[in-house]
């Protein structure tokens, strides 16, 4: 270990100086204490209800490194289960996801019910001499599950505010973003890869808009943003007003940010630019992304606020919403990181339509994705250069933004109009920071920041 833990964690992310130190991404107690702080404490994203429609369907989930899996009982409950059999630890379930009518454990064959009662021990009478108390060795149960809008959600902890409280008004914008596209389903299959670097880089650089125009130089020149060249004169003249090609990222930037550590941050979507989106409609086949904009129910549901932010989500700590999709970031060690891709099209679009969707998703993220393999190179280096013994001295900067533009408050969301920035970032690590420092719920319930406030410089 390079580093030793260092407390309180509020010094290692310095919200004045907007400076975060190298140890958090490198040390592997500090990784431990992720796990027990933040994983098995917050609530995470096990998987889409549509995943797990009858009784029986399961799906195989993590909370932090721990294999959950996510079912539904024959009381048509959802279910989150610990995939650790009690008696040795083995695993349960083996399958990524699929229909069962138990959990039978292959190594000495006890057998869970669908709502993780013990019902089957070999041996029961001969060997146990019917003193096993079945009832006290069932799977460990989350502490709560619950389910917004279709997105199934657990936590192990059962002091946990309950699911929407916990979300609170911008962890609710950032899954109606993606709710608000229509009556969704799940294309097949769940893209999962291994990336060499910390989970909170990757999750860090969602937020990011600053790197594209470096970062993603090469995949922009292969054409595969729209080509503006094919369009008429005068629909050009739209896409500018629509604020659509140029290269690189967007000025007009908007970072939403809320209690325990929810923050959206990227484009802003203006009202005349949303009009001139509809106007170019089919041309440019991405602008769909965005059409349920003009939907009363989702302006109704947005606000004003959320309808014009079209940046990315994160619900801390690390799920992330973009177009038709949701990504995870699992920790798999202080410099691993597995990530996951969960695609999504509205039920009644066309055949035609779906397969757009999926072709851009793929073409996207993912281990084929032209952009995530030029961000996990980076992710990887940066990684490494965390663990180096002179780098560790010096911290990292998040001073871009930093006490710039004051935060507006309107229908009880704080955010900060302004350019390209790095509020969400700092707002993540600062969360963070207050997540570790928290020894229970009940105190991170007292000590973590709520939104900011009308005016705040941060
Ligand atoms: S480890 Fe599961 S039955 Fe022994
Ligand atoms: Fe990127």
């Amino acid at each position: 270990m390079l580093y030793e833990t260092k407390g309180p964690f509020r010094t290692m992310v310095d919200v004045e100086s907007g400076t975060v130190d190298r140890g958090i991404y490198a040390d592997e107690g500090i990784y431990q204490l992720e796990l027990e702080r933040i994983f098995a404490r917050a609530w995470n994203f096990m998987c889409h209800e549509s995943q797990i429609k009858k009784p029986g369907d399961f799906f195989l989930s993590f909370i932090g490194e721990e294999s959950v899996i996510a079912t539904r009982d024959k009381k048509g409950e959802l279910q989150v289960l610990l995939n650790s059999c009690r008696h040795r630890g083995n695993a349960v379930c083996r399958a990524e996801e699929g229909n069962a009518r138990s959990f039978l454990c292959t190594y000495h064959g006890w057998t869970y019910g669908l709502d993780g009662q013990l019902i089957g021990v070999p041996g029961y009478k001969d060997f146990y001499h019917e003193q096993l108390d079945k009832s006290q060795w069932g799977l460990v149960k989350a502490g709560k599950v619950a389910s917004y809008k279709g997105f199934v959600f657990a936590t192990m902890d059962p002091e946990a505010p309950d699911l929407e409280e916990y979300l609170g008004e911008v962890g609710r914008m950032g899954m109606d973003l993606l709710a608000e596209k229509g009556d969704l389903e799940l294309v097949g299959g769940v893209q999962k890869n291994l990336i060499g670097c910390n989970w909170k880089l990757a999750v860090d650089n969602l937020f990011d808009w600053y790197h594209p125009q470096i970062s993603h130089a090469s995949a922009f020149m292969s054409g595969f943003r729209p080509q503006l060249e094919k369009l008429s004169q005068e629909d050009q003249e739209l896409a500018k007003i629509a604020g659509i090609g140029g290269g690189g990222a967007r000025q007009l930037q908007r970072a939403v940010l809320g209690a325990y550590g929810h923050a959206i941050g990227g484009p802003r979507l203006t009202k005349i630019e949303r009009d001139a989106r509809a106007k170019l409609g089919d041309k440019i086949e991405i602008l769909n992304n965005d059409r349920f904009r003009e939907l009363p129910q989702a302006q109704q549901v947005l606000g004003e606020v959320g309808i014009d932010t079209a940046g990315h989500p994160n619900i801390f700590p690390n799920l992330w919403m973009t177009g038709f999709q949701l990504s995870l970031r699992l920790p798999r060690g202080p410099s691993q990181c597995e990530i996951w891709w969960f695609t999504f099209v509205p039920k009644e679009a066309s055949e035609e339509r779906k397969k757009v969707i999926v072709h851009g998703a793929n073409h996207v993220f993912g281990a084929a994705g032209l952009l995530e393999q030029d961000d996990g190179e980076n992710w990887d280096q940066s990684t490494r250069a965390m663990r180096g013994v002179v780098a560790s001295r010096y911290p990292l900067n998040f001073q871009m933004g930093l006490g710039q533009t004051p935060v507006s408050v309107n229908e009880g969301v704080a955010y900060i109009d302004t350019n390209i920035n790095e509020h969400p970032q700092l707002w993540t690590y600062r969360a963070w920071a207050e997540w570790m420092d928290a020894e229970s719920w009940a105190q991170l319930k007292q000590n973590h920041s709520a939104a900011p406030k009308v005016g705040d410089l941060i």
